[in-house]
């Protein structure tokens, strides 16, 4: 009989709840293993005066495939390590909680963050734990594709959709920020999917005259509107004088473009959006493969390992080898060169 902790941690993508579902069906209902579900990240073990450790069963999880956040809650802020004022370390007390439910170990659904606490965890509080990867930015090296990715492009798509018709139908230039601070994968291939006509990300540093080239290029073919799509992390390649109320990727984009050619622009910042709801198809069977892998870890011992998708094959790396490894764009990116191929503009040539 094993005792296992579950938690989610940083912030949330959709697909959570599905490896949940996964985790306590095999878990609890297969295997038999009493599993408890950790309240918003690790403060369920920090706080135990204010945050809850529930134990989960598989009748818990009805309707838990579809449905988007996470029922544990999650934060992408506390710190187990950071001392209070009198030296304590919150990481005491969640060692302390962690003997008190008799736990065999963690596993911790999260990004590069969380996989990091996780592994400081089990290395300096000898506390067992198993990653799971999670974000929407599919930034993580180790796996070919975090869950929550494909459902965020997804949402993105849908945007650049709607975005095409009002911008044909008023022959405006509209620009659609996505999210995507350091790793610009949700804008690259929203892009491509939803036919933008330029992309900006933060691996390729623009020259605002390469988007004004291909706006008047597509002028001169009679289309008269331009769809850009921009990760909130993409910064031209010159220092510019903007004025400073104007803040964030997509409005900046749009002022250097109005400094530079006479177009009525609009910007749409989709946030959240990209977060929230229910996971895509392909979310919900990679976050349901996550969630049954790390159970098989769990029953071979393979504690310290982080569960991945390497060639379409579920296997797991170890956690050593997951910190800092993030991934950006490669601007030699196979996807770049193809969408280049169709004529879309990354404002670099
Ligand atoms: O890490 C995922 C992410 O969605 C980033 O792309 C984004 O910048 C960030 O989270 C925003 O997180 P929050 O607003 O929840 O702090």
């Amino acid at each position: 009989m094993k005792n296992i902790g579950i938690l989610t941690g940083g912030g949330d993508a959709p697909g959570l709840n599905a490896v949940i579902r996964a985790f306590v069906k095999y878990g609890a209902g297969k295997k038999g293993w009493n599993i408890f579900g950790i309240e918003e990240s690790f403060n369920g073990l920090m706080y135990p005066n204010d945050k809850e450790v529930t134990q989960l069963k598989p009748q818990d999880c009805q309707g838990l495939l579809i449905k988007g956040g996470t029922i544990l809650g999650t934060t992408n802020r506390g710190n187990p390590f950071k001392e209070d004022e009198h030296g304590n370390s919150p990481a005491n007390t969640l060692q302390e909680e962690f003997s008190k439910y008799n736990l065999d170990g963690l596993i911790v659904i999260g990004g590069d963050g969380t996989q990091a606490i996780g592994y400081r965890l089990m290395t300096q509080y000898s506390i067992p734990v198993i990653g799971v990867p999670k974000t929407i930015d599919n930034d993580l090296g180790a796996t070919d594709f975090t869950f929550g990715f494909w459902s965020a492009v997804d949402v993105a798509t849908d945007a650049l959709d709607r975005l095409h018709t009002t911008a044909e139908s008023h022959d405006r230039v509209m620009i659609l920020e996505v999210m995507g601070r350091t790793a610009g994968w949700i804008a690259l291939y929203a892009g491509v999917a939803g036919g933008a006509d330029c992309i900006a990300i933060p691996e390729i540093p623009y020259d605002p005259e390469h988007f004004v080239q291909k706006i008047k290029r597509r002028r001169k073919f009679g289309r008269h509107f331009t769809i850009i799509i921009v990760a909130e992390g993409a910064k031209p390649k010159v220092e510019h004088d903007l004025p400073k109320h104007i803040k964030g990727a997509g409005h900046t984009l749009a002022a250097l473009l109005e400094q530079r050619i006479e177009i009525e622009s609009r910007v749409t910042v989709l946030g959240h959006i990209q977060r929230g709801g229910s996971p895509i198809a392909f979310d919900r069977v990679l976050a349901t493969r996550y969630g049954v892998h790390a159970v098989e870890l769990v029953d071979q011992d393979k504690w310290g390992h982080l569960v991945c998708l390497r060639d379409g094959k579920m296997t797991d790396v170890h956690l050593s080898e997951v910190a800092g490894d993030t991934r950006e764009v490669d601007p030699k990116h196979e996807l770049i060169s193809q969408a280049k191929a169709v004529g879309i503009e990354f404002g670099d040539q």
